[in-house]
């Protein structure tokens, strides 16, 4: 069958064990609680510990995702998985993920937007549905953001934690699921975050591991402006797609990078906070992860209700941005 629409039939999440409070960064580096709280909101970060890497938390994520839409593996006929830290350079980890939960001979590939990942993902995966090419897809999304990390610099270590989230499409003929999205790009600020070595460009050397240029360099202010700028354009544009007005939004769950950029963008939206979904007090940035982890939360605490509209906006390195209108229900 094949069906107009792409529901969201089943979501999950998994996050490492390891807490680090903003206390613990502090007795390593020049920082302190009271900074990193109140210029980003964050309180502390989850981080992988040994045995865990991007397919682990992907898989865990995946297969609560399979259990809360109540299908087994079998059915799934794609796999993306969205990130930015895959487990090898080579090859995609979705082919791990596929692997690890049984979902054999399903399509599987890896997509890095970054930070806006998922809501890259899940604009491609809608319409791979919509085509009617596929019928069900396993949508992840997982960081291991740490990774990429030099925990000696305060600019970016105190922002990043890892995880992962999960969502199940399922062709359907309800108008649910995504009825609206852009995705865009700014290749010209792909400098202003980025890790230097370690690609094909400049392949890692010993001298260059010793010198930290695998890790990721970022110009924090600079995308601060862009942030709020791309977010708030593009999730005008999805609302007036589909019809809609900021009124008609019952809530908003943007990336989780600064309460500041969160708070800016539903400024500009006119959206009060109360209809804003914010859990990065307790996980950081997660990269692409952000979202899902955030909307499962939403949902696990009953902010979300069938026919709800709620938009879901991204940004990250790239520079991306990605927002979308998704009609909750099942
Ligand atoms: O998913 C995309 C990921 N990237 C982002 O989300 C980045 C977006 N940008 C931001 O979130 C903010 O720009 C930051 C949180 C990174 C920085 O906040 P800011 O208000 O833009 O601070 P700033 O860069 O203007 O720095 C202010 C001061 C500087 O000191 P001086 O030059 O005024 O003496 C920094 O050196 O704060 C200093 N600083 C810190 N101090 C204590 C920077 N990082 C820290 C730190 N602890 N961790």
């Amino acid at each position: 069958m094949m069906g107009r629409y792409a529901a969201i039939t089943g979501w999950g999440m998994a996050l490492p064990e390891r807490v680090i409070t903003n206390a613990e960064l502090a007795r390593n580096i020049d920082t302190s609680d009271e900074w990193i709280r109140t210029r980003t909101g964050i309180a502390e970060r989850r981080v992988v510990g040994p045995g865990e890497y991007t397919s682990t938390l992907a898989t865990a994520a995946g297969l609560r995702a399979l259990q809360c839409a109540e299908i087994t593996p079998s059915k799934v006929d794609l796999v993306i998985l969205a990130t930015c830290t895959p487990d090898r350079p080579f090859p995609a980890t979705a082919c791990t993920v596929q692997s690890n939960l049984g979902i054999s001979y399903a399509g599987a590939f890896d997509l890095n937007a970054a930070c806006s990942g998922f809501v890259y993902a899940l604009s491609v995966a809608t319409s791979m549905i919509q085509s009617g090419a596929h019928h069900t897809v396993l949508l992840v999304a997982a960081d291991i953001f740490t990774h990429l990390i030099n925990w000696q610099d305060r600019n970016t270590c105190v922002l990043f934690g890892d995880g992962a989230g999960a969502v199940v499409l399922q062709a359907s003929d309800k108008p649910l699921g995504l009825i609206s999205s852009k995705i865009g790009a700014w290749g010209n600020g792909e400098d202003l975050m980025a890790a230097e070595a370690g690609g094909t460009r400049l392949p890692a050397t010993p001298e260059l591991l010793r010198q930290g240029r695998q890790y990721v360099a970022m110009n924090g202010r600079e995308i601060f402006k862009h942030a709020v700028r791309w977010m708030s354009d593009s999730s005008q544009q999805v609302i007036a797609a589909a019809n809609l007005t900021i009124d008609d939004i019952q809530l908003i769950v943007p990336h989780q990078a600064n309460m500041r950029i969160i708070e800016a963008t539903a400024k500009r939206l006119e959206l009060p906070l109360e209809r804003v979904f914010v859990n990065l007090e307790r996980y950081g940035n997660t990269s692409a992860a952000s979202v899902p982890i955030a909307l499962c939360e939403a949902v696990e605490q009953g902010r979300l209700h069938e026919g709800d509209h709620v938009l879901l906006t991204a940004f990250g390195g790239g520079l991306t941005w990605a927002s979308s209108v998704v009609r909750w229900g099942q």
